[in-house]
Order: C-alpha cells, then sequence, then structure tokens
C-alpha cells in the first residue's frame, strides 16, 4: 500500500481547521463570586442552558441562569479552589452520562462516574441527561404486566409496564423495601433495573447494595447514588442521570424498571439550588417549575409502539409524606402526574401489616390491562372488598350485634389481611399468588383459624409445587386459570395433611 503525500496533506490541513475552530468554541469566562456551590461568571456569552463548563481546579458546573451580564452556574464538585477572578470554560457539551450495558452491576454517581471501586468503566456511548419525553405517536398503551412479587400489589394494584406508580408515605413505612422486593422480582423477567438513591445516607445505599448483591440482582441492576453529603446539584440530577441510562435501552427493545428513592428528597436539593440562584420563590419556598422538575422526569417513562421496538420504562417514583398528608404541595404534584398511587401507612405498618398497603388510598389507573387474566379471576374485586371490610371494622369495634353477613364478611376480611402479609425479600411468582388468592376469594380458607393462614399458606404453596406442579405450570404458561375443579379437589387433598394449631 502506498502513502499518497497529497491525502495526507489534505488531512492535516482539515485538522488545522478544525484545531481553530476548537479554540473558537471554548471561551472563557471569570468568576465574579463564589459560595455555596454557586458560582457567577462573567464573559460566558455564548454559553448554552444547561452546559457543562469546565472550572480551572478541573470541577465540572453546569450553566443554569443566564442573564444580560453573568451566568450563574452550579459547581458538581469540589468548590473549595475556585476563588474570584479563576477562569471557566466552556465544553460546548450538554450535560451528559455514560450509557450502556457495561453500567450494569456498577454503582455511579450523577455523572455516571463509579463509586463501588471496581476500575472505570468502559464505554464510550453517552446520552443527554435532559431530553424531551416520547412522543404521543411513539406510545402504545401500557399492555403487559410487571410483576413485582408482592401479593398485595399485584393483587390489588397491578403495574403495567411503561407504567409510573407512586410509591408513598411516611418515613420508615417500608417504601425502599417494596423497591427492592421488585427488583429481586425481576430475575428471570427480562428487565433491567436502575435504583436511583436521593439524599440517603451512605450506609444507607451500601446496604441496599449489599442486598440486591447477596440475592444475585446486581446481575441486572445499575445503582445511581447522590447521598446525603453530595452537594445539592447533584441529588438534582441523580434521577435524570439515571432515567437517561434506561432510555438507552428503551430505544434498543428492552425493559426497564426503575425507582427514584426518593422525589421529596430531590425536590429539597432543587429548592436549594434554585435559592442559591436567586430563583423567586413559590408555595413551600420551591420555585415555580418544581412541578416541571417532575413531570418532565415521569413522562420519560413510556411504552414503546411496535416500530420502535417496544421496549418500555416502568417508573416507581416514592414520595415521604409527614404525618400521612398526601394533600401537601409535592405529594399532590406528584400524585397527578403518576398512573396511580401506592400508600403506605405507618399505623398499619406498626400492627404488623406488612407491606403496609392502604387499599382505600391505593389505586392504579393502567391496572386491569396490565394482569394475567387468571389474576383477574381471583382478584377481581379484592382491593374493594377490603377497602369496605377496613370500614366495617370500624364500626364493628363498637360492639353492636351483628347479622350474619357482616360477620361472615369480616372474618373473609380478617383472612385477606393475613394473607396480604409478606416477609421481606420473599417475592412470590405470580403464579403461586393466584393459587393462595384462589384459596381466599372462593371461601376455602374460611375454616381456618387466622393465625393459621400464614403457615397454611406457606405448607400449602410447598405442597402444591411438589405434589401439583402441573397447575402453577399452567398458570405460568398460559396466564389462565386451570379447571377450577382441579384445583378444588388439590386443595382438599392438601387440607387432609394440614394440621391446625390448637
Ligand atoms: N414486609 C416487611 N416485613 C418485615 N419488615 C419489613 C417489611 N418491609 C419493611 N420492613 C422493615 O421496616 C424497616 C423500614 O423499611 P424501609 O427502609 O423499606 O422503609 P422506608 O419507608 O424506605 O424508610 P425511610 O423513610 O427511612 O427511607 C426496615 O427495617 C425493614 O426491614
Ligand atoms: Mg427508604
Amino acid at each position: 500500500m502506498g502513502i499518497k503525500a497529497e491525502e495526507i496533506s489534505a488531512l492535516i490541513k482539515k485538522q488545522i481547521e478544525n484545531y481553530q475552530s476548537e479554540i473558537e468554541v471554548s471561551d472563557v469566562g471569570t468568576v465574579i463570586s463564589v459560595g455555596d456551590g454557586i458560582a457567577r461568571v462573567h464573559g460566558l456569552d455564548n454559553v448554552m442552558a444547561g452546559e457543562l463548563v469546565e472550572f480551572s481546579n478541573g470541577a465540572m458546573g453546569m450553566a443554569q441562569n443566564l442573564e444580560s451580564n453573568n451566568v450563574g452556574i452550579v459547581i458538581l464538585g469540589p468548590f473549595a479552589e475556585i476563588r474570584e477572578g479563576s477562569d471557566v470554560k466552556r465544553t460546548g457539551r450538554i450535560m451528559e452520562v455514560p450509557v450502556g450495558e457495561e453500567l450494569i452491576g456498577r454503582v455511579v454517581n450523577s455523572l455516571g462516574q463509579p463509586v463501588d471501586g471496581l476500575g472505570p468503566i468502559n464505554t464510550t456511548k453517552t446520552r443527554p441527561i435532559e431530553s424531551p419525553a416520547t412522543g404521543v405517536m411513539d406510545r402504545k398503551s401500557v399492555d403487559q404486566p410487571l410483576q413485582t412479587g408482592i401479593k398485595a400489589i399485584d393483587a390489588l394494584v397491578p403495574i403495567g409496564r411503561g407504567q409510573r406508580e407512586l410509591i408513598i408515605g411516611d418515613r420508615q413505612t417500608g417504601k425502599t423495601s417494596v423497591a427492592i422486593d421488585t427488583i429481586l422480582n425481576q430475575a428471570d423477567q427480562d428487565m433491567i433495573c436502575i435504583y436511583v438513591a436521593i439524599g440517603q445516607k451512605e450506609s444507607t445505599v451500601r446496604a441496599t447494595v449489599e442486598t440486591l448483591r447477596k440475592n444475585g440482582a446486581l446481575d441486572y441492576t445499575i445503582v445511581v447514588t447522590a447521598s446525603a453529603s453530595q452537594p445539592a446539584p447533584l441529588l438534582f440530577l441523580a434521577p435524570y442521570a439515571g432515567v437517561a441510562m434506561g432510555e438507552e435501552f428503551m430505544f434498543n427493545g428492552k425493559h426497564v424498571l426503575i425507582v427514584y428513592d426518593d422525589l421529596s428528597k430531590q425536590a429539597s436539593a432543587y429548592r436549594e439550588l434554585s435559592l442559591l440562584l436567586r430563583r423567586p420563590p413559590g408555595r413551600e419556598a420551591f420555585p415555580g417549575d418544581v412541578f416541571y422538575l417532575h413531570s418532565r422526569l415521569l413522562e420519560r417513562a413510556a411504552k414503546l409502539n411496535d416500530t420502535l421496538g417496544g421496549g418500555s420504562i416502568t417508573a416507581l417514583p416514592f414520595v415521604e409524606t409527614q404525618a400521612g398528608d398526601i394533600s401537601a404541595y409535592i405529594p399532590t404534584n406528584v400524585i397527578s402526574i403518576t398512573d396511580g398511587q401506592i400508600f403506605l401507612q405507618s399505623d398499619l405498618f406498626f400492627s404488623g401489616v406488612r407491606p403496609a398497603i392502604n387499599a382505600g388510598l391505593s389505586v392504579s389507573r393502567v391496572g386491569g390491562s396490565a394482569q394475567i387474566k387468571a389474576m383477574k379471576k381471583v382478584a377481581g374485586t379484592l382491593r374493594l372488598d377490603l377497602a369496605s371490610f377496613r370500614e366495617l371494622e370500624a364500626f364493628a369495634q363498637f360492639g353492636s350485634d351483628l347479622d350474619k353477613a357482616t360477620k361472615a364478611k369480616l372474618d373473609r376480611g380478617a383472612r385477606t389481611v393475613e394473607v396480604l402479609k409478606q416477609d421481606l425479600n420473599k417475592p412470590l411468582k405470580v403464579e403461586k399468588q393466584v393459587m393462595i388468592l384462589y384459596a381466599l376469594t372462593r371461601g376455602h380458607l374460611d375454616d381456618v383459624a387466622v393465625a393459621d393462614i400464614r403457615r397454611f399458606e406457606a405448607e400449602y404453596l410447598n405442597w402444591l409445587e411438589h405434589n401439583h406442579s402441573e397447575l402453577l405450570d399452567e398458570i405460568r404458561t398460559t396466564g389462565n386459570l386451570p379447571k377450577e375443579d382441579a384445583i378444588n379437589a388439590a386443595i382438599a387433598e392438601f387440607k387432609k395433611t394440614f394440621v391446625a394449631t390448637a
């Protein structure tokens, strides 16, 4: 192969031309003032909103407020060495994060940099963290279930792929546990999970990662963390970074589950950042665009149509309430953007009903189309039954004489509550959920003592696996309920072997 002199000189000429244009792009400005993670910079006249800039100490910043004679920049890193008068360079890039398969199994920060000490992430692909949500025509209605493995959710408030379901509750009501169990249940569901931890303690995140690792869930999970010790801008960016990573998979036809734990902390971080940038405060001192903060994030969850590959992003945003007040500012905002909410209540939690889902206040607006046929048959009216049981229960406390029908309702309700209890990190496959809910709703548990229900369930499901696995297989493969006679016969057979306590 000969080398052509004219080709080489053409290349060199081109390089020189590009070199000059690169210099033109990197305008340099000077810091006028700096404090609390915010810098005001003069001289960056051409900077774009959201553009990345570089400070002289290597820290990155993001241009936020473009004003007539200066630019407000949030600093994404250490800012102690940045001084008045130091240089700030434009990069010409909008904020982006690395994306791709290589991130799976890793723990990264809001900028996509690894923080798990497992070495660099070798990916060349990036995506901008802010990008417009999928349009109307590119979407499809939700029609595939996302099995959480939690009986109370899959039966009462089913979630579909591409849906946004809010998980809301006071502190320490088992919110994070719901997300972790859902992730654990995705092991064989062909789902990539992204857990975004916002403003949590490093030790809590560490424990969560360990739980995922121990249960083998890290093989299909990315953890994005911006812990409480990080500057506010990183907390604000973490969810966008997470969803950008998810979009890469969705547009390649894959299914993604993303958990934002939690958006109240993101809103607080955004409030801090906005106040420091001197944006006008509104209700509860949040800036005027706090609704847009969450709507543009949650709108990026979608189920794509078949021409685009049929991928999906299902979002589980969390919001923490104060004393169960779901009508506060941020909770009502997020409730109005999502397709339903799961309300976790602290008095249920403390009375031992765990997961502490309040059936009356929880809904899923996509729900039904996201349940398999067998589940729809056994759990159709369960949510309303449970809600009316809670009302009756309150009345029955007055000790008035109860008629037979009411008594039967109360008995069934007490058993329903027992069946819907579930231990931590024990997600249950949908076919097993159907079998125990069938027994409950068809009255086969009415003669089992309430105290025995949970043991009955465990032994029954175990027994089915060994003696009637064909019933479980049928539900798993076809999604339909097997012949009711066959199930009834199996239950009767099992009951002969079940020993009641007392
Ligand atoms: N189904 C369950 N069965 C038994 N214990 C549970 C269950 N769910 C949660 N817990 C326990 O309750 C405690 C609080 O759970 P979790 O951390 O999930 O709540 P949270 O609402 O996320 O709390 P925070 O507000 O601190 O984030 C944990 O110690 C957890 O082990
Ligand atoms: Mg939590």
